[in-house]
């Protein structure tokens, strides 16, 4: 049986703990999106090019290639042949990728590799446009969110834990900064697709968020697969 699940929501909302879970239980693949923008997003910061201007991003992205491994299950992301796994998950760069991200030339880098991706084995995409625009067709599209306090909470303690210092109202800030960027953006903008499932985290554990996403799952694809091999 071949499957994917597409998890789209805001920054924060807990989509690659999630999905990183979803994948283990189901045991597929996770891919994480979000990790391939950021490694455009650090080779532009490296490349020092103005994130004020969308012609120059758009032509520097093309000096860009970026490729997926997978080690253990972990996924390992190649920037020109350099694993960069270490460097992706600071504030700096999850801005600089929330702009470079609503460029249509670093879009265009993204989409092909996350679909063919998906078509090579079953998966647990997460991102911001998997269920509107990369896999349309996904059999199960959850959209994930949350509070944007309780997501800045989150975050807070996601950063202190690695050591890095941080200001809870200003992460707050940058969240809800981030999520007008990622909402309002012309190109593949963060919305929940028609036939998605809403899940609100806000009041939830990891574990229950698991919990109701696996039985989504198992409503939308076993359940269905069984009925079809009944009538068929
Ligand atoms: O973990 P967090 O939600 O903070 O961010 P992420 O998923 O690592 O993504 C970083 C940025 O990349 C987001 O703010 C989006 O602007 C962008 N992104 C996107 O545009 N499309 C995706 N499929 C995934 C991420």
């Amino acid at each position: 049986m071949s499957y994917n699940i597409a998890i789209d929501g805001p920054a924060g909302a807990g989509k690659s703990t999630i999905a990183k879970k979803v994948a283990k239980e189901l045991s597929c693949v996770y891919v994480d999106t979000g990790a391939m923008y950021r490694a455009m997003a650090l080779y532009l910061l490296r490349c020092k090019v103005d994130r004020e201007n969308p012609a120059l991003i758009g032509e520097a992205c093309q000096g860009a290639e970026i490729s997926i491994e997978y080690k253990n299950g972990e996924q390992i992301v190649l920037l020109n042949g350099e694993n960069v796994n270490a460097f992706l998950r600071t504030e700096e760069v999850g801005n600089m990728a929330s702009v470079s991200s609503a460029n249509p030339k670093v879009r265009e880098k993204l989409l092909d590799l996350q679909r063919k991706l998906a078509e090579s084995m079953n998966v647990v995409m997460d991102g911001r446009d998997i269920g509107t625009t990369i896999l349309p067709n996904a059999d199960v599209k959850i959209y994930l969110t949350a509070s944007s306090l309780t997501r800045a909470k989150r975050r807070y303690l996601e950063l202190q834990e690695k050591g890095e210092k941080c200001d809870l109202d200003e992460i707050r800030r940058d969240i809800e900064e981030r999520d007008m960027r990622d909402m309002s953006r012309e190109i593949s903008p963060l919305k929940q697709a028609e036939d998605a499932v809403l899940v609100d985290s806000s009041e939830m554990t990891i574990e229950e968020v698991v919990k109701s996403i696996l039985q989504i799952f198992r409503e939308k694809v076993i359940l269905s697969d069984e009925v079809g091999k009944n009538e068929g």
